[in-house]
């Protein structure tokens, strides 16, 4: 294969908004007639390389393999590869093309998902790579609000939690900025707040509405989407001050008194205190039917990274 004509999602801005469309279209496809999908893959390989953990992002992507009859291969952690035995990440992506059709890799550094890209001879999908960019769970997300809403436009964005940290945040807002008459709410601590590049480079640039507030219920009844995230513990300097962030918000079934009907209730997951149970059985929260989805997109994906028709 040559080099240049190989598609990477490194970010989601890779993909243009018709792109992600024609994902979503074939991920709903998916849903609905699974059998036809069962054998596109046979004779591939996933790898995933996944040196930060993961359960839903790792399980999802080998399930979409596994569901579209390829096979999967990688590690879980660092450790148990020769990273630990310190080969660069380099040598690991040039020794994996020629194991694999395809890779998906988390990393815990910024930017590692390019620096593979360009040893790679093989599409390299972005897992995650510390605190900057998720563009897979963004199609999870957007399959999500497309399934629920009916429409990626014309939303109010509640997005709550670490904005700083969170990859998932710095994404989808990446994404959402794109399609028309979107407004974001930012609710987080000060010290969490979302960081300025976003602010002016994303959200400003695109003359996207946002306001800033620490109050999670100050706008409750004005969300269409409410979209939480955990206080991302890997990424602080010292653990007092997750201590004192960790439990900013909660969100529970009290708090849901004044909110729309129909509300979507996201949630990338891992969930550690920021939603009660109580919230789960409240039919507007889609966290987990978000989880699932991440199997139908990611399938799409792979087999629009691999050509596969
Ligand atoms: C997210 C991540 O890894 O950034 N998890 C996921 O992939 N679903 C969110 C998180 O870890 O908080």
């Amino acid at each position: 294969m040559k080099k240049e004509k190989i598609r990477n999602l490194i970010d989601i801005k890779d993909f243009s908004v018709k792109e992600i469309d024609e994902l979503i279209k074939v991920a709903n496809d998916i849903i609905t007639n699974r059998e036809k999908y069962s054998h596109k893959c046979d004779g591939k390989i996933l790898a995933t390389l996944f040196f930060e953990p993961s359960t839903r992002t790792r399980l999802s992507f080998e399930s979409a393999m596994l569901r579209l009859g390829g096979k999967v291969l990688g590690f879980s952690e660092a450790g148990s590869s020769s990273t630990a035995k310190g080969e660069t990440l380099g040598d690991t992506i040039e020794t994996v093309s020629g194991y694999a059709d395809i890779i998906a890799m988390r990393h815990p550094k910024e930017g590692a998902p390019v620096v593979a890209s360009k040893r790679a001879s093989v599409p390299i999908i972005n897992a995650g790579d510390g605190g900057h960019n998720h563009p897979t769970q963004t199609l999870t997300d957007l399959l999500t609000i497309s399934r629920e809403k009916k429409r990626l436009n014309n939303l109010t964005i509640g997005l709550c939690g670490d904005l700083k940290f969170g990859r998932t945040i710095h994404s989808i807002i990446s994404a959402m900025s794109r399609y028309d008459n979107i407004k974001f709410i930012l609710i987080s601590p000060d010290e969490l707040k979302l960081p300025d590049y976003t602010i002016t480079e994303v959200l400003e640039k695109n003359n996207i509405e946002y306001v800033e507030t620490n109050n999670l219920e100050e706008y409750m009844s004005d969300l269409d989407i409410l979209y939480m995230t955990r206080v991302q513990k890997e990424r602080f300097f010292n653990e007092a001050d997750y201590l004192r962030l960790k439990d900013y918000y909660i969100l529970d079934r009290k708090k849901l008194d004044n909110a729309k009907k129909d509300l979507c209730i996201m949630h990338p997951l891992p969930r550690v205190s920021e939603i009660n149970p109580d919230v789960d059985d409240d039919p507007r929260a889609k966290y987990f039917t978000q989880a699932h989805n991440g199997v139908y997109i990611r399938m799409a994906l792979i087999l629009k990274l691999l050509e596969v028709k």
